[in-house]
């Protein structure tokens, strides 16, 4: 019978990997899967620590049968979020383990009447109560909004562990390891935790500024969030990635994102990447709107402090892919970019007016020239084109704004 995989004499991962979901929240895609992490105390006291969406119900529940060795039975659960990912197998908990008392705050019990008509049998506690179980004890530190209102963080003390909800999770079922430290290259796990607060938790950034003050004093040995690795050789270091990806610093480079119906579009993007290469503007991500999903697009100009958008005209706006990009853009509020504009038109125009509109609106700096062109685009424009690359370079090498907010050529 599985049990579990320890963190350490007291502490269990009971979590479930979901390897059958196509798109995270029916939006994002997960290729590699994602992990619904829950954990069980085995104290004097049971507390079982966030559970998990309705799947794979058998496999969570043998784990959690294994360890309690029909011995014992669950005294607690505790729900740091209640987003049906982690609360989906609330009910069934409840009729296997009726004893079981579910701890949350207030908002958390609001919740759990909405979605799964819970009104009985809970505990409600309040920021910095805690919870004895024995040897363990348990602090409630409530952090609204990251990203829904009820979302609260448990740390244990005697194991100074932290159990952050969605906070510093990741995209990625947990194959080879659940620890930071049995992954040989933590890249391509980052990459996925990028997407993860992109998609996911990022329009809520200043929560979560406020989320990492309030933990700040916490001496945390092991990050464990509901999804994605549990951190107990470098926490320090996933906090710091969440602290600057909330505070949106980014890193040198440009990412391109463009459509194209018939070419015009694209020969205009390609103009701009040859100058950014030959300028040196560092890395350069070009993405196609129509090939590339909007959840890469979002983590990589999350990424990047130059962005660069090119849409034809579509129906005297912009082009539907484009528009659905720049309204999740704004929906997250990102800021603190650079960005830099054109595309292609027949007659009346009206793309570049909407993108110009937008970065407005994202108080983003905009780098001139805003390249606007009629058909295919000739030697002249490719030369706008090259110049906005090249504009671009020198407002990122030098910090100082270039051509900002100018419209048409410096
Ligand atoms: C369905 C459709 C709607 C269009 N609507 C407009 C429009 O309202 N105003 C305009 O100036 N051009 C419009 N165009 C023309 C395109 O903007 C023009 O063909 C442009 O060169 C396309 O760039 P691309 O080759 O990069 O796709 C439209 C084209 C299509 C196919
Ligand atoms: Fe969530
Ligand atoms: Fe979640």
């Amino acid at each position: 019978m599985s049990t579990g995989i320890p963190l350490n004499e007291n502490i269990y991962w009971t979590g479930v990997n979901d390897r059958q979901t196509g798109l995270f929240e029916e939006l994002w895609p997960i290729p590699n899967g994602i992990s619904y992490n829950s954990f069980l105390i085995l104290d004097d006291k049971v507390a079982l620590i966030d559970a998990v969406k309705d799947i794979s119900l058998d496999r969570y529940l043998e784990k959690i049968r294994g360890l309690l060795a029909g011995r014992r039975t669950i005294d607690y659960l505790i729900i740091d979020h209640i987003e049906p990912d982690h609360s989906g197998a609330v009910k069934i908990l409840r009729e296997i383990f009726p004893g079981m008392q579910i701890v949350g705050n207030k908002k958390t019990m609001d919740l759990l009447a909405a979605f799964h008509d819970i009104r009985d049998n809970l505990l409600t506690v309040s920021d910095g109560d805690t919870l004895d179980l024995g040897r363990c004890r348990l602090q409630f530190h409530i952090t609204p909004m990251v990203h829904w209102p009820e979302t609260m963080m448990t740390f244990e003390e005697r194991h100074q562990v932290l159990f952050s909800g969605d906070v510093f999770g990741g995209f990625t079922a947990l194959d080879d390891g659940i620890f930071d430290d049995e992954i040989t290259d933590l890249g391509p796990y980052e990459d996925e935790m990028l997407r993860y607060f992109t998609n996911v938790i990022g329009k809520y950034s200043v929560m979560v500024q406020k989320a990492l003050a309030k933990i700040a004093g916490l001496d945390i040995r092991m990050l464990a969030a509901t999804h994605g690795l549990i951190w107990r050789n470098r926490s320090r270091h996933a906090i710091d990635l969440y602290d600057r990806w909330s505070r949106y610093e980014a890193v040198d480079g440009v990412v391109i994102v463009y459509a194209s119906m018939y070419g015009s579009t694209e020969k205009m993007m390609e103009a701009v990447a040859r100058s950014l290469e030959s300028e040196k503007a560092g890395a350069l991500r070009v993405h196609n709107l129509a090939r590339v999903h909007a959840s890469y697009i979002l983590a990589d100009i999350w990424r990047y402090r130059g962005v660069v958008l090119g849409s034809p005209t579509y129906n005297t706006g912009l082009f539907p892919l484009m528009d659905h990009l720049t309204r999740l853009l704004e929906n997250k509020m990102l800021r603190d970019r650079v960005a830099g504009i054109f595309g292609s038109c027949g007659w009346s125009g009206g793309a570049i007016k909407e993108l110009g509109d937008f970065v407005k609106r994202m108080k983003w700096e905009l780098v001139a020239p805003l390249v606007e062109v009629k058909g295919s685009p000739g030697a002249e424009d490719l030369k706008h084109c090259a110049l906005l690359g090249a504009n671009m370079v020198k407002r990122l090498r030098t910090g100082k704004p270039w051509g900002v907010n100018t419209g048409g050529l410096p």
